[in-house]
């Protein structure tokens, strides 16, 4: 059980959320919703403890899982330790023991070693390695991984490890930051099997919409400026929220129109002789104040895509042959194929199968092994990479004004103000340091460099990843309207849906190219 006590946030002048005094019972699975940059990733490490409220307290079980997206923090070490470490006493007193067998052997450290195999049977640290070892297989981490170190294995493996990581020791209550971000289908699926078998606590952040309709019981949306938790799925929440809205909402206009009416026969009466009347009718007026709603923090980006007035050529890119591999195991084996102008291609496939590998050589930061990449005539490629830190400096200090404003020669000032607006940057949240903006907001700045830069072909990977269904569904119109080439990597098969005519699949046994649309190729895949 977790419970929050009267919790406030404000950054700057804003405040995030406030009354917030909830309890996130044991058994139930809650998902934490709200758009871009409402404020639950605060929440969450507010609720471990590594961020402080603005007022307010938390109190929690002994044992919590965390979600950690400091992957590079563990760069160096083994990947069955990485997981170890989920549970830090546990893993302390091992470096603790390790240290001590290094040293003599005095008194002092034979009732130290034996307090430490202590702590080590009280956190069931005899069965550590191989039960972290059932959740890595579960995890689909294959048994010759395990003693590698975590920069040695793709990085969509090292998030698996992660996960793994918060999952160790059976915590009484797991947090979970936007968990399917980095997985595909098939992983999505193990986690959503997990979660229901989990006995705990369970707080998850997620703006995939069918993966919190299969794991939720309550959602606790983060809205009106606080957090208010409604029992069933998101389905049911969406349903729920509107008609308590529309409930306040017409009750609010009919105390209105009662209360102008009573204001009249004040106006009318109140300087003359019946002032009983006026008076019980102004006590009538105070009871009836409206109460004041609080605006609905959903926002919708306004996502256009212009291409330059000089088009592409008819072909704009010709793979022959290419073959790509890392540390001697193959990725893409001699795969060949065309892009024309006006393809929206999506591309699709397990994680590890090569799409970004892809993605990457076509946009000329990564160079293939062997075979030849040919890009077409006057071609101008605009890449949104999977990983946002290869585009935006998370560690500068730079503004998001500032950092738009790098991405285009000679552009105006307003023209960069026009296109923050309607990434949902308006007024001061311009100036935002980028180091600062939540992942969705740092991927809509990045779409924003798109929309600035006039390209005629779009490479994106995984765009969708962090943000939230309105901006999901924005990119999709966007994409769906644009006049250029794109190919686009993604696991949203409404995104897919909705903007690819021709579908790249990355299969198991190799890469095949539809000219359909998804559900034309699933279509085609059944017996
Ligand atoms: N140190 C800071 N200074 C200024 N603004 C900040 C700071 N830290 C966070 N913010 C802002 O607080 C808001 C909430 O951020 P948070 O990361 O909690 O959002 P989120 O709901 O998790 O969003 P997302 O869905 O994109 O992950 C954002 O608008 C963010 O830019
Ligand atoms: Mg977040």
């Amino acid at each position: 059980m977790i419970t929050l006590n009267s919790i406030k946030k404000k950054i700057g002048a804003r405040t995030l959320f406030e009354d917030v005094t909830v309890t996130f019972d044991t058994g139930n699975r809650y998902a934490l919703t709200g758009p871009n940059g409402s404020g639950k990733s605060t929440l969450l490490k507010i609720v471990m403890g590594v961020e402080e409220p603005t007022s307010g307290s938390v109190t929690l079980p002994r044992k919590v899982g965390f979600l950690k997206q400091n992957i590079e923090a563990y760069r160096e070490f083994k990947v069955i330790d990485v997981v170890i470490m989920g549970n830090k006493r546990l893993w302390d007193t091992f470096v603790e023991r390790d240290n001590l067998y290094e040293e003599e052997m005095t008194d002092a450290v034979g009732i130290r070693l034996g307090e430490l195999e202590e702590i080590i049977s009280d956190e069931d640290g005899y069965s550590a390695e191989s039960d972290a070892e059932s959740l890595l297989i579960g995890m689909g981490i294959p048994a010759e991984m395990h003693h590698q170190k975590m920069h040695t294995i793709p990085t969509d493996r090292q998030f698996r490890v992660m996960l793994c990581q918060a999952l160790f020791g059976n915590p009484e209550a797991l947090l979970l930051d936007e968990p399917t971000n980095f997985l595909d289908l098939e992983s999505i699926g193990w986690l959503e099997n997990f979660l229901h078998n989990y006995k705990g606590t369970l707080v998850v952040v997620s703006h995939d919409k069918h993966f919190l309709n299969a794991i939720a019981t309550h959602i606790a949306d983060i809205d009106y400026d606080t957090l208010i938790v409604y029992p069933g799925n998101y389905d049911m929440m969406l349903v729920t929220k509107s008609s308590v809205r529309e409930r306040a909402e017409t009750e609010n206009k009919s105390k209105e129109k009662k209360v102008s009416q009573l204001k009249e026969f004040v106006s009318r009466f109140g300087a003359g002789t019946r002032a009983s009347q006026v008076q019980s009718r102004l006590k009538e007026i105070e009871r009836l104040q409206p109460q004041e709603l609080k605006k609905s923090n959903i926002q919708r980006p306004y996502i256009r895509f212009y291409p330059p007035e000089k088009a592409s050529g008819q072909i704009v890119f010709k793979v022959e042959n290419i073959s790509k591999g890392y540390d001697g195991k193959p990725v893409i084996n001699n795969f060949s194929f065309e892009v024309l102008k006006g393809d929206k291609i999506g591309i699709i496939g397990n994680n590890g199968r090569g799409k970004t590998t892809l993605l990457k050589m076509l946009a000329g930061v990564l160079h293939q092994d062997a075979g030849k990449i040919e890009t077409g005539h006057q071609v101008q490629i605009g890449y949104f990479a999977q990983n946002h830190a290869e585009l935006v400096d998370k560690k500068g200090q730079e503004t998001a004004f500032e950092w738009l404003k790098q991405q285009k020669d000679g552009v105006y000032d307003q023209d960069i103000r026009g296109i923050l607006g309607k990434m949902l940057f308006g007024g001061d949240d311009a100036f935002k340091s980028v180091s600062t903006l939540s992942g969705g907001e740092t991927a809509r700045l990045i779409v924003g460099k798109l929309m600035l830069c006039n390209y005629n072909v779009l490479l994106l990977d995984e765009p969708n990843g962090h943000l939230d269904l309105e901006a999901v569904s924005a990119l999709g119109w966007a994409i769906n309207d644009y006049k250029g080439t794109v190919l686009v990597a993604s696991h949203d098969r409404d995104l897919l849906a909705h903007a690819a005519n021709k579908i790249l699949a990355f299969e198991e046994d190799g890469i095949h190219f539809f000219d359909g649309k998804l559900d034309e190729y699933f279509a085609s895949k059944k017996p």
